[in-house]
C-alpha cells in the first residue's frame, strides 16, 4: 500500500509521506516554506495552513478533513489561548493521514505605492534570510561545565538544524542574562545570507519572540521610499515616502556629484543626510506599523549608483565622468550599524548588485520585479527619471544601457512644468478644430474646459503640468497640427485661434490663461523632443544590439511611466512600435525588488547572477547613437514606422 500523496498550494510541490508524518516536515522535506518559530511545540502559532476538500482529479487526490488528524491537546490549548482562525491548523501538530490538498497561506501582497494607481497585487514566495528560533536550553550542571552559549548551540543543532553558528559579539555579555529571565527558554534569531556561510545569531529574547521585521529601501535622487514588512508573515506592515534631503546639494544627480568635488566635506554631508533620512523614514514607518524599529532584523537597498555609492559612504566622482566606474558593482552585505542606520544591534544590511555605471541597482531591482530574463518575448524595461535606465532582453540575452533624457520628463525645464502634485495638469486634449484645450487636474475627478477649470483652480488652486501632461499636450499639439513633424509650432494658425500666439522669434500654445498664465512654448516642445529622442535613441540602440526591429513587451517602471498614457508616449515616439495591451506601466519596479529580495534569499542569488550575464552598452561610445538621436527628434520618428498606432 503507498504512502498518502500530499500537495502544497499555490506552490504545487507534492511528495507520498508515510502516515502520521507532521505536515509541517512534511512542507520541510519538499522545499515548501512554512515558518516556525516554537520548534514544533505549537506555541507560536506561525507555521498554519488549511486544508483544501474536495476531488483534484488532475492530481488524483481525494481530500477530505478526515485525512488530516484531529486537533491534540496542544493545538487544543493554542486555539483556546491564541485562538486559531476557522479552517486553520497548526502544521506543526497536525500530522498526514491520507491524501491532502494543503493550502499555505501566503500573507504577501505588495500594494505597489503609486499616488494615483490603484494597488497592484504581487505574490512573493518566502524564504527570508531571517529565522527565529525558539530553544530551550538544559540548566548548567557542575559536571559538564559546558557555557550557556554552547548549551544553547546544541539546542540549536539538534532542533533546528543550525551546525556551530557564529554570534553577534555584542549578545554575548547578554545571554546569561536573556537565558535565565524566562526559565531557560529563549528565542535567537539566525541569519543565513551574510558573506560567509555560517548561519549567524544576530539577536536574542528571553523567552518566546512572534515577530521580526524588515525593510526594503529605494534610495532615489528625489524621493526615498520605504516598506516595513512582516518577515514572518511576508505581509507589508506600513509604507511610506520622503523627499530625498540630498536635494539642497543639488536637484539632479550630476550636480550633487560636484558638490563633492567642490567641497572637501561634501562626501561626507550627502552621506549623512541620506542616512538621517533612512533613518527618520524607518521611524515613520514604525509609528504606522505599531513596530518598535529595534525589532528590524534585516534591510534591503536599491538605489541607483550615485545614490547606492553616496549611502554606502563612497565617494562618486568616478561615476560623474567616463569610464564611469563603479567602486563595487556587486552586492554588498553589513552590519546596518556600520551605515548608522538605527534598528537592532545585529541587524544585516543588503545591496543588490549594479548593473553598471549609470544603471544602477534600482534598475537590478526592476529587472528582478519585472524578469525580462525570465521572458520568451522580447521584454523593453524602461525607469525613466533624468536618466533613463534601459533593459532590453529575453530569456536567450539581456542589454542594458542608460540615456540622458534629462529633467523634462518631470516637469523640470518646462516653462510651465512641476512635480505631479495636487494642482498640477495631468491630462489634456486639444480640440482638431476649435483648437480649444480640455483638461484634468489632479485632485479634481472631472474634465475641465477654461470655465471649470477655475472652480478647479478654487478647489486645489491650479499651479502647472507635471511630466505626464507635457507628454500629453505635446502629442495632442501634434494630432492637431499645432506642431509639424520636426516640432515647430506652427505660427499661421495665429490668425485662426487666439491659443497660439508670437513668443518672441517663435510661437507658444496657451494652454490657460489666467493666473498663473500655463502655456507651451516653442523652447518645451524642443525640451520634451530632446528628452524622448535621447530615450527612443537608446532603445534603439538596444534593439539593434539584440538585432530585432520590434519588441513585444514595454514595461514602464517609475512614477513617471505610471502616469503617461502609452498612447501618447507612442504617438511622440517615446518608446518604439508595441501592441497597446502590451504596454504596462509598473509602478516602483526597484522597490517591488528590493521586497522581493527581503522576503526570499534566492532571488538575492538569482539577482546576483543575472546582473553578471546582462551586457552593458555605453551609449556614449557608440558612435551610431547620434544619427539614431538625430531620427528621434521627428515627431514621432524619422525612419521607423508606428503600425500598431494606426490599427
Ligand atoms: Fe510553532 Fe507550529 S511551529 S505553532
Amino acid at each position: 500500500k503507498t504512502d498518502p500523496l500530499v500537495l502544497f498550494m499555490p506552490s504545487g510541490k507534492r511528495g507520498r509521506f508515510p502516515v502520521g508524518t507532521p505536515v509541517l516536515d512534511a512542507a520541510r522535506q519538499l522545499g515548501v516554506y512554512v515558518e516556525s518559530v516554537c520548534g514544533g511545540r505549537a506555541t507560536c502559532g506561525r507555521c498554519q495552513i488549511e486544508v483544501q476538500e474536495g476531488n483534484f482529479a488532475k492530481h488524483q487526490i481525494v481530500s477530505t478533513l478526515d485525512h488530516i488528524s484531529p486537533k491534540g491537546s496542544k493545538e487544543e490549548r493554542y486555539e483556546r489561548v491564541r485562538g486559531l482562525p476557522e479552517g486553520r491548523r497548526l502544521s506543526c501538530s497536525a500530522t498526514i493521514q491520507g491524501d491532502l490538498v494543503v493550502d499555505v497561506p501566503q500573507d504577501t501582497v505588495i500594494n505597489a505605492q503609486v499616488v494615483r494607481k490603484a494597488a497592484v497585487d504581487r505574490h512573493i514566495d518566502r524564504n527570508p534570510p531571517v529565522q527565529l528560533c525558539y530553544v530551550e536550553v538544559d540548566e548548567p550542571d557542575m559536571h559538564k561545565p559546558l557555557g550557556d552559549l554552547d548549551r544553547m548551540k546544541l539546542v540549536l543543532e539538534k532542533d533546528w538544524g543550525w551546525k556551530d553558528p557564529l554570534i553577534a559579539s555584542h549578545i554575548v555579555p547578554q545571554i546569561q542574562g536573556l537565558l535565565r529571565k524566562e526559565n531557560w527558554g529563549a528565542t535567537v534569531a539566525i541569519h543565513r545570507d551574510m558573506d560567509i556561510s555560517r548561519p549567524f545569531i544576530i539577536a536574542m529574547w528571553p523567552g518566546l519572540k512572534n515577530e521580526a521585521y524588515g525593510i526594503a529601501c529605494d534610495i532615489g535622487s528625489t524621493t526615498i521610499a520605504m516598506h516595513l514588512v512582516s518577515l514572518l508573515s511576508g505581509r507589508i506592515v506600513a509604507s511610506s515616502g520622503a523627499p530625498n534631503p540630498q536635494i539642497r546639494f543639488g536637484e539632479d544627480l550630476m550636480s550633487r556629484v560636484s558638490y563633492v568635488m567642490m567641497n572637501p566635506d561634501g562626501r561626507e554631508a550627502m552621506t549623512k543626510a541620506v542616512r538621517e533620512a533612512v533613518n527618520g523614514l524607518i521611524g515613520n514607518v514604525c509609528e504606522e506599523g505599531g513596530v518598535d524599529r529595534h525589532d528590524i532584523l534585516d534591510a534591503v537597498f536599491v538605489a541607483n549608483p550615485i545614490m547606492h555609492h553616496l549611502f554606502l559612504g563612497i565617494d562618486p566622482t568616478e561615476l560623474g565622468q567616463a569610464p564611469f566606474a563603479l567602486a563595487v558593482s556587486g552586492a554588498m552585505h553589513y552590519w546596518a550599524h556600520e551605515l548608522d542606520i538605527d534598528i537592532n544591534r545585529g541587524a544585516r544590511l543588503y545591496t543588490l548588485p549594479c548593473i553598471a555605471g549609470h544603471v544602477g541597482a534600482d534598475a537590478a531591482g526592476a529587472a528582478l520585479s519585472e524578469g525580462p530574463y525570465r521572458q520568451d518575448r522580447m521584454m523593453l524595461l524602461v525607469d525613466v527619471g533624468t536618466n533613463a535606465e534601459i533593459i532590453l532582453g529575453n530569456r536567450e540575452r539581456v542589454v542594458a544601457a542608460s540615456s540622458p533624457t534629462g529633467p523634462a520628463f518631470e516637469g523640470a525645464e518646462i516653462s510651465s512644468g512641476q512635480r505631479a502634485a495636487p494642482g498640477a495638469i495631468e491630462r489634456v486634449r486639444i480640440d482638431p478644430d476649435t483648437l480649444e484645450p480640455k483638461f484634468r487636474v489632479i485632485g479634481v475627478d472631472k474634465w475641465s474646459d477654461e470655465e471649470g477649470f477655475k472652480e478647479a483652480a478654487g478647489a486645489v488652486g491650479v499651479t502647472g503640468i507635471c511630466g505626464s501632461a507635457i507628454i500629453e499636450v505635446v502629442a495632442e499639439m501634434y494630432l492637431s497640427g499645432i506642431i509639424s513633424e520636426d516640432g515647430v509650432i506652427d505660427g499661421d494658425l495665429a490668425a485662426r485661434s487666439p491659443r497660439i500666439f508670437q513668443n518672441g522669434r517663435t510661437f507658444s500654445y496657451l494652454l490657460r490663461d489666467g493666473e498663473p498664465r500655463i502655456t507651451v512654448t516653442q523652447t518645451d516642445v524642443r525640451a520634451i523632443q530632446l528628452a524622448k529622442a535621447a530615450l527612443y535613441a537608446g532603445v534603439k540602440l538596444l534593439m539593434e544590439k539584440q538585432g530585432v526591429d520590434q519588441v513585444d513587451v514595454i514595461r514602464f517602471a517609475g512614477a513617471f511611466g505610471s502616469f503617461i498614457d502609452p498612447k501618447y508616449a507612442m504617438v511622440l515616439g517615446l518608446i518604439p512600435d508595441c501592441d497597446l495591451a502590451d504596454v504596462k506601466a509598473v509602478g516602483n519596479a526597484s522597490g517591488t525588488g528590493a521586497l522581493m529580495a527581503l522576503l526570499n534569499r534566492d532571488h538575492r542569488r538569482e539577482i546576483e547572477e543575472e546582473v553578471k550575464k546582462i551586457e552593458k552598452i555605453e551609449t556614449a561610445l557608440e558612435p551610431h547613437f547620434q544619427q539614431l538621436f538625430i531620427n528621434a527628434m521627428a515627431l514621432p520618428n524619422k525612419v521607423d514606422p508606428f503600425p500598431k498606432l494606426s490599427q
